[in-house]
């Protein structure tokens, strides 16, 4: 059965018409106007008034995460039910192996986790350690397992940080395999000082946990990684960007031509620091590494600011939630509580309303940072990330009309707190397709465990049309 979707303003990143697209076993058939169904049994969408737009991206999740002694509150299905109902029709999760177990081990335990996934995902490989088997194992991660970025903790001492030398080795590895590294970018050490000082003289709740992490902690440690990066040619992804510290980093390094991407997160646009204030322990859902940040530093201004000239390239979640019972683990020490919150179905909505309807990006600019960017730079694109024959049929209709206020008690995760909770936004998915199946029908989810495919890629880091691949 194929669908027809009527009508609407089928919006790319690279600009907007008014047309039909046409889908048919699971890929995009026509583009056109004035379409006709090709089959009795095709379905028509009526888009007229709304955005048609390519199925979203998340660059960055953790589904069913053991991190910190407990495991993330959604698993692979419930994950990418939350997605798809938000318009994300692709998601990238991290393998993230213990310290001293082999990727390709780490490997077979995220393929077991991911088999009930409910939308197409694929994988980043975290490298926690170094020994002699890392080069080898990651040459196999990249040619023969097609995952083509990896990722590095300069945080969580004691636990999957990795030192310098370790750093130094996987930039080293992944430039000679074309690969990217993406990079969680905090001075560890650093961390585990201030820590130790804090709990020591007694301040232990969630609040301590950003004074634990100040941006000079961040802004310092990217700076340090896009350096190492640049001495070995590779390209660098700095993650969840948070601070004018670390962003400025980013923009230097690509004001000296170095290749590279940073990405920011909804919280980190919308939030400040106020919210660890919450009393009875209702800061520890926004505990979350690198945290929330104070206005008075301009950061999130400056994120926005980055966000729209492009120094940041895309906007993940890093959905990686915890129930209040699995944040009371850290209710006598902040230290404890398990890092990580929601954002993986609002993802879309939140910088509609913020971005695009307030006027700080263009709707094709959020079509970019949602989808096309992440999809480019992870080597999805074009088969995700846009609408052009061939493409997968993962295609979102977009009621720019719509409205909701976010809630714990409304959202489809299983996570009790939604860090954006109260939130009024504006848009909302009336259709979303992926895979050439209708999975959600103006609020309708009907999702099939285990559908979901893994997505193989050849490549990442392709530079996007106009940037230069090598450093001047
Ligand atoms: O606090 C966070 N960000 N939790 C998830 C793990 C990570 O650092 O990305
Ligand atoms: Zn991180
Ligand atoms: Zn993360």
């Amino acid at each position: 059965m194929g669908i027809l979707i009527k009508n609407g303003t089928i919006v790319t990143a690279s600009g907007r018409v008014t047309g039909d697209v046409y889908c048919d076993e699971g890929t995009v058939a026509a583009i056109g106007v004035n379409l006709e169904r090709r089959g009795a049994k095709d379905r028509v969408i009526d888009a007229s008034g709304q955005y048609v737009m390519p199925g979203a991206v998340d660059p960055h999740v953790h589904l069913a995460l053991p991190f910190m002694g407990t495991v993330s509150a959604d698993d692979f299905e419930a994950g990418t039910a939350c997605a798809l109902a938000g318009g994300t029709t692709t998601v990238i999760d991290f393998v993230i192996p213990s310290r001293g177990v082999s990727l390709l081990e780490g490997l077979r335990e995220w393929d077991a986790k991911a088999k009930g996934a409910v939308s197409d995902y694929a994988y980043h490989m975290s490298v926690t350690g170094w020994g002699e088997s890392t080069a080898e194992e990651m040459r196999a991660v990249v040619r023969e397992k097609g995952i083509p970025s990896f990722k590095v903790f300069m945080a969580y001492k004691g636990a999957i940080m990795v030192d310098d030398h370790e750093l130094y080795q996987v930039m080293k590895a992944a430039a000679g395999l074309g690969a990217v590294v993406m990079v969680h970018a905090e001075n560890g050490d650093a961390v585990f000082n201030l820590q130790r000082e804090l709990v020591a003289a007694g301040k232990t709740e969630p609040k301590y946990h950003a004074a634990s992490r100040p941006s000079p902690i961040e802004g310092e440690a990217t700076g340090r990684a896009l350096m190492i990066a640049r001495l070995h040619g590779t390209t660098a992804y700095i993650v969840h960007m948070t601070c004018r510290e670390s962003v400025e980093a980013l923009a230097r390094a690509k004001a000296a031509g170095q290749h590279c991407y940073g990405e920011t997160c909804p919280q980190y646009l919308l939030l400040d620091d106020s919210v660890y204030e919450k009393p009875n322990f209702e800061g520890a859902p926004f505990v979350m590494s690198p945290p929330i940040r104070p206005r008075a530093g301009g950061h999130q201004d400056a994120l926005w600011a980055h966000l729209g000239s492009g120094i940041l390239s895309a906007v993940g979640t890093d959905h990686c939630p915890f129930t209040i019972e699995q944040k009371r683990m850290g209710k006598d020490d902040f230290t404890k509580i398990p890092n990580g919150g929601t954002g993986i179905e609002e993802r879309l909505a939140l910088l509609y309303t913020s971005g695009v309807c307030e006027g700080r990006i263009s709707l094709e600019r959020w079509v970019d940072v949602v989808s096309t960017s992440p999809a480019r730079i992870f080597g999805l694109y074009p088969r995700k990330g846009s609408i052009a024959p061939g493409a997968d049929a993962d295609i979102v209709v977009w009621d720019p009309a719509g409205e909701r206020t976010i809630s714990a008690r409304t959202h489809r995760s299983k996570c009790d707190r939604n860090i954006f909770e109260g939130f009024k936004v504006k848009g909302k998915p009336s259709y979303v397709i992926a895979g050439g199946r209708v999975q959600f029908d103006n609020g309708d989810l009907k999702v099939e465990r285990g559908a979901g495919r893994f997505v193989r890629r050849e490549s990442a880091g392709a530079p996007a049309p106009g940037m230069r691949a090598v450093p001047a």
